[in-house]
């Protein structure tokens, strides 16, 4: 049943809230300036008036028709939608963080800097870089930032020639987006036969025009790039930097660090591999972290620990400057703080390998009823490839994911990366049980049965839902957001 909008529940004189007597004197507002004509409200609002318990129970319905990671599993592949544990939610409600404000004297917000000093020091060493800036807000915002470095950089070297970022066709769109954002060219690379950076297309590519090649690994097959000792010399050896793109770091940390690899900027996702909330567009952190040859154009402030205790620095005169409001999400940064801190290195070393554990336990029991185009060994995530039951049996990917919400799953991501069709990228994290997983393999594969028996079931899927299946193209084409 679709829950009605409040104000459709509207009747005159219901009240939810009464304000309390005011106690002010009486005219007090008549010495504020008033508002100018023009923006004054003509008419009264149209209003909502309902009672308290039509509030609670309107919340409370839309809340559990929502799925989340606290109600089911949500193997959204490359968004590692991991258990946010509640000591974080606990420790990220406290006054000591809430009550507090960025412009704040520094001497009274020692805590919440040692917060950001700390999680920095501690993602340099995650990561194999320097330094970093916690301002970006999203793992896009990361990118456009860490592009920005690599910008400033060659712009002081002089070296205006460089206007190309390399891009593999596997890339998330965000990639491609952040550079052309950038004021950079894009130009793709192709992938070989493994699902892994074609290196003779890589090479015939690099030259004096090219800035940087952006790439995540393990890559969005879920596939570790083997030749990425190869691929980082052969691109610093033609004058080009590497960025890392790390959505994918939950399949490596602890294990290898981008550092090792050969890659000069990284993003992360705190609100991915660190457990912090995200989804439905709240707020997400991804910092940026770096090796010492970008580590001068890193946004300011800086915050260094001196010995009158920690201190903003602005005074960078490389810095390409704020990159956002204030110091960034500051309540994310914290419960990925209290999230490593409660993990220790020797548990996120055991949550990535867990993690990939999972997805080569689920892999290998689907495998024999899916096509997983580049293998069944993989790491943290796999893709499966539905294209032969599209060409026999009309179903697609996006069938089989409608028919997912009905069994209380949040489908994994559907046609990406585009290099396989009918793809569905499955992560399931480390945060689920064997009994779980084995559960979400039994339903996968009785819809997929279904499939073959009744077409026609799967095509009306979903019908658990308020509404059912939307026509997606024409809501991106012509958005009524009206009521
Ligand atoms: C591989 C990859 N890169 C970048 C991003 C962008 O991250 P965000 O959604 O935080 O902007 C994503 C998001 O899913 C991703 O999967």
């Amino acid at each position: 049943m679709r829950e009605p909008l409040l104000i459709e529940k509207s009747k005159e004189g219901r009240k939810a809230f009464c304000f309390p007597p005011l106690d002010l004197p009486r005219g007090f507002d008549q010495a504020l300036p008033s508002l100018p004509e023009s923006i004054s409200r003509q008419k009264k609002a149209r209003l909502p008036q309902v009672s308290e318990l039509d509030v609670v129970r309107h919340f409370t319905r839309l809340a559990r028709d929502v799925h989340g990671v606290d109600s089911g599993m949500y193997p959204l592949g490359s968004c590692t939608m991991k258990y946010n544990p509640k000591l974080s939610e606990h420790i990220a409600k406290m006054d000591a963080f809430t009550k507090i404000h960025p412009l704040q004297e520094v001497s009274t917000t020692q805590g919440c800097l040692s917060v950001m000093y700390n999680l920095l020091e501690d993602l340099a060493s995650i990561t194999g870089m320097s330094w970093g800036t916690l301002q970006p807000c999203a793992g896009a915002h990361g990118e456009y930032t860490g592009l920005k470095l690599i910008r400033s950089y060659f712009e002081k070297q002089g070296d205006t020639k460089r206007d190309t970022i390399l891009i593999p066709v596997s890339a998330h769109g965000t990639n491609p987006a952040s550079a052309m954002v950038n004021g950079f060219k894009v130009m793709t690379v192709a992938s070989d036969e493994k699902g892994q950076v074609d290196i003779a297309d890589l090479t015939s590519k690099l030259n004096d025009s090219v800035a940087g090649f952006m790439l995540t690994n393990p890559n969005t097959l879920g596939i570790f790039e083997e030749k990425i000792l190869e691929i980082t010399s052969l691109v610093h050896n033609c004058g080009a930097l590497m960025y890392y793109d790390g959505a994918n770091l939950n399949a490596i940390m602890g294990v290898v660090t981008p550092g090792e690899m050969g890659f000069d900027v990284v993003h992360l996702n705190l609100h991915k591999t660190f457990a912090t909330p995200h989804g439905g567009g709240g707020p997400g952190s991804g910092p940026v972290m770096v090796n010492d040859l970008l580590r001068p154009y890193l946004p300011k402030p800086d915050i260094q620990l001196t010995d009158s205790g920690y201190v903003y620095v602005w005074d960078e005169e490389d810095s390409i400057g704020k990159v956002s409001m204030f110091w960034g999400n500051f309540l994310v940064m914290l419960r990925a703080y209290v999230y490593i801190l409660r993990m220790g290195s020797e548990g996120l070393r055991a949550a990535s390998t867990h993690a990939v554990l999972n997805a080569n336990y689920m892999a290998s029991k689907l495998s024999d009823v899916c096509d997983i185009p580049y293998g069944k060994r993989c790491m943290h995530e796999f893709v499966i490839s539905l294209e032969k039951l599209k060409k026999e049996k009309g179903i697609t990917a996006q069938d089989v994911a409608k028919a997912l919400i009905d069994e209380g799953y949040h489908p994994p991501t559907m046609y990406f990366p585009s290099l396989v069709p009918e793809a569905l990228m499955i992560e399931p994290t480390e945060s689920e049980s064997v009994e779980t997983l084995d559960e979400f393999i039994e339903t996968f594969r009785a819809i997929l049965k279904k499939a073959e028996e009744d077409p026609a079931y799967l095509k009306g899927a979903p019908y658990t839902t308020p509404v059912g299946r939307l026509d997606e193209v024409r809501a991106v084409k012509e958005p009524d957001l009206r009521y």
